[in-house]
């Protein structure tokens, strides 16, 4: 019997913030929990356990938190008067870096747990349900990843087609501007044969693509039987391998971390999708060397010139903060210059936010608040020009698109292209789960519409186009 058919299973709603990692993270802990009892739901107001699994990375990130917890404290309030109660738990990276301190700021928590001991969380909330407050943010000798309960192949296939997989955490970088080392700890990776197992299963139970996720995803250096590390680029060959996995992504990388095995990948690999995200920060050397990211501008752009060299359809994506301290209009107009030149297909900026501990808190030439916004203003400018010139080249290109999800309307399907792209296009609900190739007619908004020409893969439908 599934915990979904007890009529009295408690239940759990787990609120996710922050990277694909915490949404991996989230999943596996449902996964937990599941073991023990509790059915995970959609719908706060049913729960009997809310876990906020949380984000450091800026401060704003972190203050939804709080207001939330604000919130959690008034239902349950009503809950107690009307005679239940309702268990608070603070999860992820503001649950690493605060601790204690959250449970002081808002007693509503019931239990503080840091990304490391999710593992634990079963006994945790056992303990927690008899009325102990129970805060773990420790570092524990064990790897949480194989003491965490396998995913139902029920709960898998609810999740979809696509699965996100980590098989890396922690970071040794220490940007100056980042809590990631503090919070997620040391560089870590999945054992070669752990990872493979997952991936199966994933696959058994009807995924088509998986995402490897890491902080630092491309420094992975998992052991294989023999006890010898191996890279990304050889664990992407092992994982197309798997049959029905027909796509594979990974995210996020550093460009320090970009080897030659990971690169010989891109240019021999089908299933590895000709879409990196690999984060810059900035395009100015004083202000790359002050955020202690190890590259210069031009090191960067020599990595990008490889990839394209071995790949030359290779989309790219990056990571972009304004108004590091000390960074003047010319580091600024430095990285309008490396938008330029690399033609990003889409990036993620952010403004600089002071984060207490790292190096950069204490940094005494700040950028003043205005200036932030004006240079992410112009920034976004330049991104949303490159990922439209991107966009309109794809017109008239044949593009296999994994059909991922019924469509607005009836008779309208969506998907992905190997770009990361959302693709609508009129086709039949049973090509849900298929690669097809799909001619590329139009720019939407944030989307492009296409047209699926013919079929692609042996045994799949017969299409009219
Ligand atoms: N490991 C990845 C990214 C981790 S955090 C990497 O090295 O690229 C995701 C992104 O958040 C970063 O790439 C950075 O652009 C942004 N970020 C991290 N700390 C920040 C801070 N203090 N202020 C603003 N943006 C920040
Ligand atoms: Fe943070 Fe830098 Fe590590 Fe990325 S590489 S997680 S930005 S410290
Ligand atoms: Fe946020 Fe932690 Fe991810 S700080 S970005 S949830 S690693």
């Amino acid at each position: 019997m599934t915990n979904a058919s007890l009529p009295n299973a408690r239940k759990v709603f787990i609120k996710t913030y922050g990277c694909q990692m915490n949404v991996y993270d989230s999943e596996r802990m449902a996964d937990a929990l599941g073991a023990s009892g509790y059915v995970e739901t959609k719908e706060m107001a049913e729960a009997d356990l809310v876990l906020l699994n949380t984000c450091h990375i800026r401060e704003k990130a972190s203050e939804k938190v709080f207001s939330e917890l604000g919130r959690l404290r008034e239902m349950r309030a009503e809950r107690r008067e009307a005679g239940g109660d309702l268990m608070v738990g603070v999860t992820g990276c503001v649950a690493q870096a605060e601790g204690d301190e959250i449970a002081r700021r808002a007693p509503v928590v019931d239990l503080v747990v840091g990304p490391q001991s999710y593992h634990r969380l079963p006994e945790i909330v056992a303990r927690a349900r008899s009325g102990e407050k129970v805060v773990d943010t420790e570092f524990p000798p064990e790897d949480k990843f194989s003491h965490l309960p396998a995913a139902s192949r029920e709960a898998t296939i609810a999740r979809g087609l696509t699965a996100f997989l980590t098989v890396q955490e922690g970071c040794d970088k220490f940007c100056s501007f980042c809590v990631v080392p503090y919070t997620r700890g040391a560089e870590t990776s999945r054992p070669v044969a752990d990872v493979l197992a997952e991936a199966r299963r994933l696959a058994d139970a009807g995924v088509r693509e998986v995402t490897l996720l890491g902080q630092n995803v491309n420094a992975y250096h998992g052991l294989d039987a023999t006890g010898r590390p191996m890279g990304l680029g050889e664990l992407c060959f092992r994982l197309a391998d798997i049959p029905g996995l027909s796509r594979v992504r990974y995210t996020t990388s550093h460009p320090l971390d970009m080897d030659d095995g990971l690169i010989a990948a891109h240019r021999d690999l089908d299933a590895l999708m000709p879409y990196l995200h690999l984060p810059v920060q900035s395009g100015s050397d004083a202000i790359l060397k002050a955020m202690n990211r190890r590259h210069t501008a031009a090191q960067y752009l020599a990595i990008i010139e490889r990839i394209r060299a071995a790949k030359p359809d290779m989309a790219l994506s990056g990571d972009f903060i304004v108004g590091f301290p000390g960074e003047t209009d010319e580091d600024f107009e430095a990285t309008l210059a490396l938008v330029e030149a690399v033609g990003y297909a889409s990036a993620f900026t952010f403004k600089y936010s002071t984060r207490p501990g790292t190096p950069g808190a204490s940094m005494t030439d700040q950028v003043p608040e205005p200036v932030k916004a004006e240079r992410l203003a112009r920034l976004n400018a330049a991104i949303a020009a490159g990922t439209a010139r991107f966009a309109q080249s794809c017109v008239a290109r044949t593009l296999p698109v994994l059909i991922d999800k019924k469509g607005r309307n009836p008779g309208q399907v969506g998907g992905r292209s190997p770009y990361l792209q959302a693709v609508h296009m009129d086709g039949p609900e049973r090509l849900i789960g298929q690669i097809v190739p799909v001619e590329i007619v139009a720019v939407g908004n944030n989307s492009l519409k296409g047209r699926i020409v013919t079929r692609v893969e042996p045994g799949s439908a017969s299409l009219v186009a």
